[in-house]
């Protein structure tokens, strides 16, 4: 864009949620720098139930979320409690952050009646990210299914959580959890998200050197399939395709490649692309389904998530000033990262041990932008 654009592009702003919201909300406090654009992110304290039902009675954000991620209870009938010497204590003295006291059907229709009202609020363009456990995971995909569409499930993500463990019990260790990931139309957010490759991948995957010294690996130059009539079926340097496929390229892209050398024929007169580690490595690798992000080893908060997991699905599922939403908030992993990565952001959590966590994170954050604490009556 041009200097002269720039300064008459007309500013982006958005209406205050505050100043819609009914007299069910009381503000506790309002926090950080006043943005330009007139947003003001929020915290609500209260049953996220009661609170995204009063937003979509009053219209306010019907739609209008972009990303909704959450990490709701598992439904492993515990308390999660939070002591002074130690974040996670199992002390019966100790304070409850929260409590996952619902099981089975139970658990399932709790989490079902929110999943439609987070439905309602998420824009067609929008996903939404729901974390669970291995135990639960498939009972939450096959309700999960039924509200936002089988052919809206886009990844299970398989969350690598800690390190292997060694226990008594007759069972494989457990060292992941899962991250189910739905669309709300086949139209949305996606910002194509690429790896480093580690030194030992590039050697692994690159075994190759060349005359100057640079790493390489060869690749086939057909793929499955016959071309019926088009170039790519076609005779190239006296050669068919192997029988049962086709060349990548055109003849002609096959004769430019040549020229430039990045041919390698082998003793057998068999041809393969060349291709580069540095190539590669400019590029990245594409993200996979696994991921390996442990959570924090001194948590301020019991089961608070890795903060650059967060950057990841949110740099992936949304865009600069677009609307996050977490309504298991916890500790505001979730809207941390959304801060940091200047999206605007909702949170909801029932527990006050969750909203002093979470203001205590923000109020640290360097320039956090505009945030108001509500509760519910
Ligand atoms: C697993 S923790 C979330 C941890 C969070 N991802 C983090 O990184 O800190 C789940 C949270 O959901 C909250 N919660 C459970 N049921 C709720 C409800 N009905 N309404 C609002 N919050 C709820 C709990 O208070 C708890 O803080």
């Amino acid at each position: 864009m041009s200097p002269e654009l720039m300064l008459t592009a007309p500013l982006k702003t958005f209406f205050n949620l505050s100043d819609r919201l009914s007299a069910n909300f009381r503000l506790v406090g309002r926090y950080g720098q006043q943005r330009i654009d007139g947003w003001e992110n929020i915290i609500f304290y209260g049953d996220n139930y009661e609170i995204m039902k009063c937003l979509l009675s009053e219209n306010i954000i019907r739609e209008q979320v972009a990303l909704i991620y959450i990490d709701p209870p598992f439904g492993t009938n515990q308390d999660f409690k939070t002591g002074s010497s130690r974040t996670i204590s199992k002390c019966r003295d100790d304070d409850t952050a929260y409590s996952d006291r619902l099981t089975g059907k139970e658990y399932i229709s709790f989490l079902h009646k929110r999943m439609t009202l987070l439905k309602t609020l998420l824009s067609r363009k929008g996903s939404i990210y729901v974390h669970i456990d291995w135990k639960m995971c498939h009972y939450v995909k096959i309700m999960m299914d039924e509200v936002f569409g089988q052919e809206n499930f886009i990844n299970n993500i398989t969350r690598v959580k800690c390190n292997p463990k060694s226990f008594k019990r007759k069972a494989y260790g457990n060292m992941t959890d899962a991250i189910l990931f739905y669309s709300k139309t086949d139209d949305y957010i996606w910002n194509d998200q690429r790896e480093e490759f580690s030194e030992e991948q590039i050697k692994i995957l690159f075994p190759k050197v060349d005359n100057k010294g640079r790493n390489y690996t060869t690749l086939p130059l057909h793929a499955p399939g016959e071309t019926q009539n088009g170039p790519t079926g076609k005779e190239w340097k006296n050669r068919m395709p192997p029988k049962g496929s086709h060349w990548q390229y055109s003849p002609e892209e096959l004769d430019k490649l040549d020229e430039q050398g990045l041919i390698e024929w082998s003793s057998s007169g068999n041809p393969r692309r060349i291709y580069y580690a540095d190539e590669a490595a400019a590029k990245g690798k594409k993200r996979q389904d696994i991921w390996e992000f442990k959570d924090p080893q001194y948590p301020v908060y019991p089961t608070e998530k890795n903060l650059n997991m967060l950057k990841v699905i949110i740099e992936a599922s949304s865009n600069q000033d677009d609307l996050v939403m977490d309504c298991f908030a916890g500790s505001g992993t979730t809207l941390v990262a959304a801060e940091l990565l200047g999206r605007r952001w909702i949170g909801i959590d029932r527990s006050k041990l969750a909203i002093e966590a979470v203001h205590k994170k923000l109020i640290a954050t360097n320039n956090v932008s505009a945030y108001a604490i509500y509760e519910v009556y």
